[in-house]
């Protein structure tokens, strides 16, 4: 089973519809972390993530970043309501100001007031609730007893990422952390982390013959045929390439009514879709340049006319 990670910024509703259309192969879409506050109204921008008849029917899983039982029991029955079976807790975000709020990666640093979180939530759940998890604030060692706290409670599915806060997105995912998760868990285990073509999900299928879920983020969103790939459909075409970003760039523009809005968005899903083009730098560079939509689709043109795919995806981000 293949989930696409949350990405905050990037892979919104319009992304993600986007992406089923054209490319397919994914299971479950998580939306990116909605803040549930104290006043216990959703704010536009997540109701046009979470409203059911944006998201076209998808398996979404909206996800929570929050360390208050209350605020999140209260968008927890409310995304139910909805219509959701599951919502996915936020567990692993390494930015500084969440961490200095005590949320994200920050609450693994409490592992007793965590440990209460969960009782509350998990006692009182609306629905099912899985949790996506860093393995420590700065130490895999941290990572036991956050599993023995976890294994408390009836997950859905723990999705583990098996780096530190400390680490953000560098050093390598501790594999043996994520083994370590997945052997005698009485849940579903998912892996997500550095996975960038299928060479990879393979290195780690035969690493942990028993692991059968799997989250993308950075290598779906630089590839975004990898989910297909996996399960032996086609490499993308540039047609399909084509269709996507049109299709994302064209709803942005809907929603926003403003294209030069659509085209700040779009910079952020070239960052990573240009790895797939070869010798794309300095096209690369006019998209990351540009300040007129008019400068933005003439870029994109050239990339589609001028630029070949490349056999394999060459992260560097
Ligand atoms: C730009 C960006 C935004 C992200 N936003 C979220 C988020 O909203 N919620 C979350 O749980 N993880 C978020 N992540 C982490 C990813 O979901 C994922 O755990 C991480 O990128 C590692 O997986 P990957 O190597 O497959 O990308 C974000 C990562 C990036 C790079």
């Amino acid at each position: 089973m293949v989930s696409l990670a949350p990405m905050e910024g990037l892979t919104t509703v319009y992304y993600r519809q986007a992406l089923a259309r054209w490319f397919g192969g994914v299971d479950r879409y998580f939306t990116p972390f909605l803040t549930p506050t104290q006043d216990h109204r959703f704010t536009k921008r997540e109701l046009r993530e979470i409203l059911q008849e944006h998201n076209g029917g998808l398996p979404t899983v909206p996800q929570l970043l929050t360390r208050n039982a209350e605020d999140f029991l209260w968008a927890a029955g409310e995304l139910a309501a909805m219509g959701y079976q599951e919502v996915n807790l936020n567990l692993g975000c390494p930015s500084g100001t969440v961490v200095a709020k005590g949320k994200g990666s920050g609450f693994l640093g409490h592992p007793a007031e965590l440990d209460a979180f969960l009782e509350e939530i998990f006692s009182k759940a609306p629905c099912a609730l899985s949790i996506k998890t860093r393995i420590g604030l700065k130490d895999p060692e941290e990572f036991p007893a956050l599993l023995a706290i976890y294994r408390k409670y009836p997950l859905a599915e723990l999705i583990v990422h098996p780096r530190v806060r400390t680490d953000m997105y560098k050093n390598t995912p501790r594999w043996d952390c994520f083994g370590a998760a997945l052997e005698n868990s009485p849940f579903p285990v998912c892996y997500n982390g550095d996975i960038y073509t299928p060479d990879d999900a393979a290195r780690l299928q035969a690493a942990f013959p028993a692991a059968e879920r799997l989250m993308l983020g950075r290598g779906l969103a630089g590839d975004p045929a990898l989910a297909r790939r996996l399960k032996g459909g086609s490499a993308a075409s540039k047609m399909e390439l084509a269709g996507f970003v049109d299709q994302v760039y064209e709803s942005y523009a809907e929603a926003f009514g403003s294209r030069r809005n659509a085209m700040l968005r779009m910079k952020e899903v070239w960052f990573y879709l240009i790895r797939l083009f070869l010798e794309g730098d300095k096209l690369s560079k006019a998209i990351k340049k540009a300040r007129d939509p008019l400068d933005y689709e003439s870029a994109v043109r050239s990339v589609f006319s001028d630029l070949e795919l490349s056999p394999v995806l060459r992260p560097d981000w």
